[in-house]
């Protein structure tokens, strides 16, 4: 970190940096990162068998036959006949090399540690593969879990991947309702969950949402309960199976890894989508796994001798591919944070990373913005020196990006901007580091093997390189695509192949994947994401649909209708406003304001919350009684109201746009 600086001299730097279109990436960077050829992307152009340099970085019980099969788009398989378990790849195989190297260094609240090697993490990730199996845990059995960021979660998610379990992780964040829904929808049998953790210091309870989850499912599943502590600080229910007396009775078993098809599921991910429930993305295990680890080694220039942090959270696509699998899939060290980044003080982050002399750093453009306001001084007061830095989840602006290179890089580290989701599985659009000049605000070039594309509306392709706006998508498979939504290949195709495809046909190359963002390509080949095209929000990079937030308010009595629409906030990106119609009779009040509130927090989870509950008279309906958000979206962001004449009554908005900002 540079010491403070004299005012002015800091002045000019940015004035230089602001009018910088390019960054190059430090020679001291380009000559030890890992992908510094340039004919790796003509490699991967090879279609498909580029990928098996991917492929290739893992160990196969037996090799694949057949790199792609995409004779029944849109359902694609990847090195089909090949035979691979993903916990061997993660653990077992480094155990020769660097067995007391540690593999995962967890960061407790307040400082409590835990340096797992290679050699605990086998010990432990074998015993609750055994105590999984005897609670009677089979192959294909989908195991949710739902735990914070302790070291359970990533010991239980490679517990189901050895004895091939699909695991479903529901972020710790989603509430009671949230956690039932998603074992319904995935018919699952088991609830793996822990009594509690720490939120800024203090203890929550995190097994009260199982109890309730449990009231509200049809299913009867069975619970494995962790503990914080040696001992449950909750009020626990006899029924459930505490792990901790499991792992007892199976200390030092060792389970044989289950090989699995390279097509075998290894997990689902719910995500958010434009209908009120969310959608299961299954991930394969081989495909999944190559470009994961791949994308880790020349995206995020991962080495097994260097510290890497993703200060995300595993719940989320981005911990999973780029905390668990990823990472230990190289062999690295991999850091895991409990509690939140100003708990106990504000250079938490930076504190953790001078402790741990963190090489390579990850996060998102909201905590970075989060980082800016709280000022340099944070970052200024600690001693680390990150080489590499990443932002993902959402558009940064070139004002944070340059803050971030310039604050946290020292302007001595490179930045990535990764453009992906959790249906793509790993990175898409982002430059590789040591081979392309940063661009603030930009995410980059395709990565290798990627082929996006620009659509209008009517699917008709847009210019390369045209600077104008269109529908992204993507021309050819890749091998982390989701394999399909779970149980509903219908709306698999119907979210993201029908819009721009040639459904009729069985040639892949007639299939567009949609990403549902829209985005532009500069003049210079550089894509730039400019955000959600669907009823899909980005709230402080978590992805959250309109239409769950709007069901979950309408569950409130008084309500009569809701539409949800974001607005755009400097810190968080987006935050959602929702617009009430009450029922005849019923008082505006904040009481109910409180109830609707309270309704989203339950329904989803507390990071969902509303930011303004706005009552109105009447929503800004279509002839056909659609709701236009787009026109909330502008009435809550205070902009020029867009095309009106397709409304029912054509008064609506700006009646609206009067009551919330005057006139
Ligand atoms: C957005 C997170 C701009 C985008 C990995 C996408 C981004 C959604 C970026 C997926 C980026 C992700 N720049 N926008 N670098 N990365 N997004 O599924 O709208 O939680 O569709 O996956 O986040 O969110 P998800």
């Amino acid at each position: 970190m540079s010491d403070s600086e004299d005012p002015e001299a800091s002045a000019t730097i940015e004035a230089r940096l602001r009018e910088q279109e390019y960054f190059r990436p430090p020679t001291k960077f380009v000559g030890q990162a890992n992908a510094t050829d340039p004919a790796i992307h003509d490699e991967l152009d090879e279609f498909p068998d580029g990928f098996e340099r991917y492929a290739e970085l893992l160990d196969w019980d037996e090799s694949w036959d057949q790199t792609f099969d995409g004779s029944n788009p849109p359902f694609f398989e990847w090195f089909v006949g090949g035979k691979l378990n993903a916990s061997y790849n993660c653990v077992d195989r480094h155990l020769e090399e660097r067995k007391n190297q540690t593999a995962l260094l967890w960061e407790g609240t307040d400082g409590e540690q835990e340096n797992i090697t290679y050699q605990d993490l086998y010990r432990r990730v074998n015993e609750m593969a055994a105590a999984l199996r005897a609670q009677g845990v089979e192959e294909d059995d989908v195991v949710t879990v739902h735990l914070p960021m302790v070291p359970a979660l990533p010991i239980t998610m490679l517990a189901c991947a050895r004895i091939g379990a699909p695991h479903s992780v529901v972020f710790a964040g989603f509430s009671a309702q949230a956690l039932a829904e998603r074992v319904d929808s995935a018919q699952s049998d088991y609830i793996v969950t822990i009594d509690g953790y720490y939120r800024r210091g203090d203890f929550l309870e995190h097994i009260e949402k199982t109890d309730d989850a449990l009231k509200q499912t049809d299913r009867d599943p069975t619970v494995l309960q962790w503990n914080r502590h040696d001992e449950a600080k909750a009020d626990v229910d006899d029924d459930y199976v505490e792990v901790d007396s499991l792992l007892e009775e199976h200390a030092l078993e060792t389970v044989e890894p289950v090989s699995r098809d390279a097509e075998d599921p290894l997990f689902l991910m719910y995500t958010s989508g434009t209908t009120g429930k969310p959608k299961g993305c299954q991930h394969r295990t081989g495909g999944y796994l190559a470009y994961a680890a791949a994308t880790s080694k020349n995206v995020l220039d991962i080495k097994p001798e260097d510290t890497y942090w993703c200060a995300a959270d595993i719940g989320w696509i981005t911990g999973h591919s780029y905390i668990v699998y990823g990472p230990l899939a190289l062999g690295t060290t991999s850091v895991m944070y409990e509690d939140t980044p100003d708990h106990p003080h504000k250079g938490r982050i930076w504190e953790i990373a001078e402790k741990y002399d963190v090489d390579i750093f990850h996060t998102s453009p909201t905590a970075v913005r989060m980082f800016m306001k709280w000022g340099e001084e944070y970052p200024e007061s600690y001693d680390f020196d990150f080489r590499h830095m990443t932002t993902v989840g959402e558009p940064i602006q070139p004002e944070a990006w340059l803050w971030y290179y310039k604050h946290i890089g020292d302007e001595d580290a490179v930045i990535v901007d990764t453009w992906w989701q959790t249906e793509t599985g790993g990175h898409l659009i982002t430059n590789l580091p040591a081979l392309d000049d940063m661009k603030p605000g930009s995410a980059g070039k395709p990565a290798p093997g990627i082929k996006p594309a620009l659509v209008d509306d009517q699917g008709e392709k847009l210019p390369e390189a045209s600077g104008q706006a269109g529908n992204l998508i993507i021309e050819r498979p890749w091998p982390s695509m989701l394999q399909t939504v779970y149980g509903n290949d219908e709306r698999f195709i119907s979210t993201y192949w029908e819009d721009f495809s040639d459904t009729d046909s069985d040639d892949w190359t007639d299939w567009n994947y949609k990403a549902g963002d829209g985005a532009v390509q500069a003049q210079d080949g550089y894509w730039r994401i400019l955000g959600r095209l669907d009823d899909v929000m980005n709230v402080a990079g978590h992805r959250l649909g309109t239409m769950e937030l709007e069901s979950a308010v309408s569950e409130v009595e008084a309500v009569a209708e809701a539409a949800v629409a974001p607005r755009k906030d400097a810190e968080k990106g987006e935050v959602p406003d929702v617009y009430v119609i009450l029922r005849e009779g019923v008082e505006r009040s904040d009481a109910v304001k409180a109830d609707i509130v309270g309704a989203v927090e339950e329904e989803i989870g507390k990071f969902a919350r509303p930011a303004n509950v706005i009552f109105v008279d009447e929503l800004p309906k279509t002839r056909s009684g659609k709701i236009m958000r787009r026109l909330l979206e502008e009435i809550s962001n205070g902009e020029e109201l867009g095309d009106t004449t397709t409304l029912r009554d054509p008064s609506v908005p700006e009646q609206i746009r009067e009551q919330i900002h005057g006139d």
